[in-house]
């Protein structure tokens, strides 16, 4: 079988961190065999349910799912499905307990899911303050920010499997008595390199920024209030810091656990490293996504949506997202008992400002958000019937008849939709990422190992085609330098309104597109709003009420220039 469409970039990216080696590094598998291993691995799960079942028949079907590009797994199934590790899952929450035993436990686990490529979430809101006594010794508590720096320091320690260096989130509540502290932990950018860290905002503190008045501080041990600060100076604080590098994000943990499908088993304190996936301590979840632009069919005139391919797409990743959990190889025991109870599984998308562009609409409309409610309305029914469908055959989660969703039909999945960064698989699939817009027409991207790769967006080079500028070398320097066709006026004007880059659309636009997106998703959306360099605090506040207002699950922003060290910049065509 043909692996379609697979562009260079593409294949580099699979040699080096995907294809197996042998123990001198050569590379031991072909491209081909490396999606055979998976699609072999996950299929044989089939039999665990069916003895009847024809494995490879299904096989061949994943296989054809992954290779025509239309579907990806997240980064650890692809790696590690079928070998020794078996680790599949990107997304784990740990807890953190407030007792050396416990906080160094945590330590341990997560450089564990380090080393099988997972990233890992942390509450850090139940360690005592700092000044705090302790009994044992008769001295004070640290507080939570010094102990981050000793999981940061082990993250360093670890790199995962060779293949990618651990990450991590660490949130603290914003009612915690140590907050001032978190808010300024990653002022100085050399600082908790391993963490993004967000602010975990209540309902009550939103509700005293707009009442203007002071909240309270709570003593995670007793429980009580051990003080109080201004909730406007504290979110200015946090606008403050995020504007001058992009940190802290925030997430609104009452939405959180208002969307947690079996508050029987406790709250939800935390998401992973990227925001996306909120989870319960020692829950993990595997995430897929569906490339967008593989679900355009041609008309005579352009592209639509060719709702029958993503409706037999969704259903064929549901099942290969199910049969993920069986064929885990979890790192801790309670992790594989916490995940097999509820079966979390996090369907989402990618390539959707490339789609925009084929379909001609341009990012930042009306046409647009009311597209993002069609297409991801549609995944997540489309996949909630998968999963329901799954559980006539197959039972429904454990937990199901103690969840918010027992009145409804059965499910085999607590959750179905997340929408992840796809930072790597959509380069595997050669699509934009997530539900990000283009970054830029062209640029350079970082690799971790600080190898650069010069890319200019393909469907962009289709366009000057047709337009008779592909050649035209001293405009395709330019677009490469600003990143933006927007002030280019070789292009015509209704070229340059669809091809719009991340700085072209305001912020407004982003969260928009952000809220259409979860709106429709179990889970959360993994989404950066980038600001241009000139954009002020107040533009940054505005962003997040915003956000707060439309429905977002938390916001992450970045305003350019920011910080030194970017993956993606914009620069030059060599
Ligand atoms: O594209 P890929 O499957 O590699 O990952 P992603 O969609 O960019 O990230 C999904 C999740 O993988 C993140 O939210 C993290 O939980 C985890 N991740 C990680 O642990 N380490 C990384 N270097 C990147 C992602």
């Amino acid at each position: 079988m043909a692996i379609s469409d697979i562009s260079e970039n593409a294949l580099k990216v699979l040699e080096k961190r995907y294809q197996g080696k042998d123990e001198d590094g050569n590379v031991v598998e072909s491209v081909e065999q490396m999606f055979r291993r998976v699609s072999d691995t996950i299929a044989r799960v089939d039999a665990n349910f069916d003895n009847t079942a024809d494995t490879g028949k299904v096989s061949d079907e994943f296989f054809e799912l992954m290779t025509s590009l239309r579907f990806m797994p997240n980064s650890p199934t692809l790696m590690n499905a079928g070998r020794t590790l078996g680790q599949l899952s990107a997304c784990f929450v740990l807890p953190v307990g407030d007792s050396m035993e416990e906080i160094f436990d945590s330590v341990k686990n997560a450089a564990l899911i380090h080393k099988s490529g997972g990233g890992t979430g942390f509450s850090f809101s139940r360690l005592r303050q700092s000044g705090a006594s302790v009994k044992s010794t008769g001295g004070v508590a640290s507080g939570p920010v010094s102990f981050m720096k000793v999981f940061n320091a082990a993250t360093e320690a670890v790199k995962q499997g060779g293949t990618r260096r651990g990450a991590n989130m660490g949130i603290l509540r914003v009612d915690h008595p140590d907050i001032l502290e978190f808010i300024d932990c990653k002022a100085n950018n050399s600082d908790i390199t391993n963490f993004n860290i967000s602010i975990g905002i209540t309902e009550k503190f939103m509700q005293a920024v707009e009442e203007q008045t002071d909240y309270d501080l709570i003593d995670p041990k007793s429980g009580t209030a051990v003080g109080h600060l201004s909730a406007v100076k504290v979110f200015e604080l946090i606008v403050d810091h995020a504007w001058k590098n992009g940190e802290p994000g925030i997430i609104f943990l009452d939405r959180l656990n208002r969307d947690n499908v079996v508050p029987s088993q406790g709250e939800i304190e935390s998401t992973n490293p990227c925001g996306e996936q909120p989870l319960l301590p020692y829950e993990s979840c595997n995430l897929g996504s569906v490339n967008l632009t593989k679900m355009l069919r041609r008309t005579l005139t352009g592209y639509e949506f060719d709702f029958r391919l993503l409706e037999q797409t969704v259903n064929e990743a549901v099942h290969f997202l199910d049969n993920v959990i069986e064929a885990n190889n979890y790192p801790l025991d309670i992790i594989a008992e916490t995940t097999r109870a509820t079966r979390k599984i996090g369907l989402g998308v990618m390539g959707w400002a490339d789609a925009l562009l084929m379909l001609e609409i341009p990012y930042n409309s009306e046409e647009a958000i009311r597209l993002a409610d069609k297409v991801m309305g549609f995944i997540n029914n489309t996949g909630h019937a998968a999963s329901a469908r799954l559980a006539e055959k197959r039972g429904s989660f454990p937990l199901f008849s103690v969840s918010t969703l027992r009145e409804g039909p059965a499910m085999r999945n607590a959750t179905v939709t997340t929408i992840a960064p796809t930072g790597t698989i959509s380069m595997i699939a050669g699509c934009s990422s997530g539900v990000e817009p283009v970054f830029a027409y062209a640029f350079v991207r970082n690799i971790m190992d600080g190898t650069e790769m010069v890319e200019v967006n393909p469907i962009l080079m289709h366009k000057l085609e047709t337009l008779g500028l592909d050649k035209d070398r001293a405009l395709l320097k330019r677009i490469a330098r600003e990143g933006t066709i927007a002030h280019i006026e070789e292009i015509p004007q209704e070229v340059r309104d669809v091809f719009v880059c991340a700085h072209d659309i305001r912020p407004v636009d982003h969260i928009r597109m952000q809220a259409a997106f979860q709106n429709h998703t179990d889970n959360a959306v993994s989404k950066t709003v980038n600001f241009p360099k000139e954009a002020t605090r107040g533009d940054v506040r505005e962003a997040y009420l915003l956000a707060y207002e439309e429905g977002c699950k938390g916001v992450t922003i970045y305003r350019d220039g920011s910080r030194e060290e970017q993956v993606l910049n914009i620069g030059e065509v060599n």
